[in-house]
């Protein structure tokens, strides 16, 4: 077992789940300060998504992914389970897996099973639940080297260094690449082609424009989970950046934006509201919102144009049976720019 720089930091937590109640109290990355200031400060108000994934926020959003109302991951599971055998055929021996965003790293269990002799590189922003998560895999892939990478997988990555370099393969699953608005979607994606290399290929999973019932249905549950991990965000800047935003009068939000093809996730104030957050006063009018997520749906043609605009070629693609989902496998194309 490889588990890089996070070897000593995982002997040390070995102890068992923790209580909701032990979140820390960190105060966190500066970054985190800096969008939240500037985002509360614009004409209408919003927060960067990538940051609900503190440790409270990734598990609510782990419990998202079991809802019945939720058919992202199911139905991507699904896909996995018909598809691994046949990327792993294609690949050839000792692939490098690198996920992006690898969060609790379920699916990547059913590449691991179809590659046995693979590298497995998780690319995490949350280290807590990377090092969770990591632990988790090693204590069940006793024969898989695994290389934790704590990064915000938005910027370039340096692969590990490796005595046999083999194939590698880009996982992003889950159709995160739609929380981004087309322009850094194409941009995330000729980054990650940077990192991983030509003749490298990626398999990404794209959720499918459908009826809006189901999209809304998925975004704004009946038992609140989704509520819950909107609200978390608030929760994490009063935590983090010392503020006083009264969360209990914020509602969340989730409604579809047809001009851009996406749900919008917002949270709503319910009345006029006064806050501090890291020394600075903002206002809110009643049913003014804070712009948290944008989670856009793709057709199959408009998929295949997005990879390719970032220089990967579609191989194969997979659907189930209603075209809810897709996974594709593509390949990072010689030159995304010639003629
Ligand atoms: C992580 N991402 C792909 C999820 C989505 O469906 O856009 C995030 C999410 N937001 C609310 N529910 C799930």
């Amino acid at each position: 077992m490889h588990l890089g720089t996070f070897e000593t930091a995982l002997a040390d937590t070995i102890a068992g789940p923790r209580a909701p109640t032990e979140i820390p109290a960190v105060s966190c990355d500066p970054a985190f300060r800096a969008d939240v200031l500037t985002g509360l400060s614009q004409p209408r108000k919003t927060v960067p998504a990538r940051w609900f994934y503190d440790l409270e926020g990734s598990r609510l959003f782990e419990e998202i992914t079991h809802l019945p109302e939720y058919y992202p991951t199911r139905t991507e599971t699904a896909l996995l389970k018909t598809s691994a055998g046949q990327v792993a055929t294609l690949l050839g021996t000792a692939p490098m897996i690198v996920e992006f965003g690898s969060g609790s790293s379920i699916k990547t269990r059913i590449l691991l099973d179809a590659m046995p002799g693979a590298t497995y590189v998780p690319v995490e922003i949350c280290g807590e639940f990377l090092i969770e998560a990591s632990q988790a895999l090693a204590h069940d892939y006793p024969g898989i080297a695994i290389i934790p990478v704590e990064a915000n997988f938005m910027n370039p990555i340096d692969l590990p260094d490796r005595r046999d370099p083999g194939p590698v393969l880009g996982f992003f699953p889950g159709s995160t690449i739609g929380n981004l608005v087309p322009s850094a979607a194409i941009d995330l994606l000729r980054t990650m082609r940077q990192s991983l290399g030509f003749g490298s290929l990626l398999l990404i999973g794209i959720d499918a424009v459908k009826p809006v019932d189901r999209l809304l249905a998925a975004y704004d549950d009946a038992r609140g989970v989704t509520a819950r991990f909107n609200l978390n965000l608030l929760h994490r800047i009063n935590r983090e950046l010392d503020g006083t935003i009264p969360v209990g009068a914020f509602r969340h939000r989730a409604h579809w934006n047809p001009a851009s093809t996406r749900i919008e996730m917002h949270l709503e104030a319910m009345r006029d509201v006064a806050f501090d957050v890291a020394g600075e006063r903002f206002r809110m009018a009643e049913r003014e919102t804070i712009h948290t997520e944008n989670c856009h749906k793709y057709d199959p043609g408009q998929m295949r144009l997005l990879l390719q605009s970032a220089g990967w070629g579609e191989l194969r693609h997979w659907t189930d049976d209603a075209g809810d989902f897709s996974l594709i496998l593509a390949e990072a194309t010689p030159d995304p720019f010639g003629p």
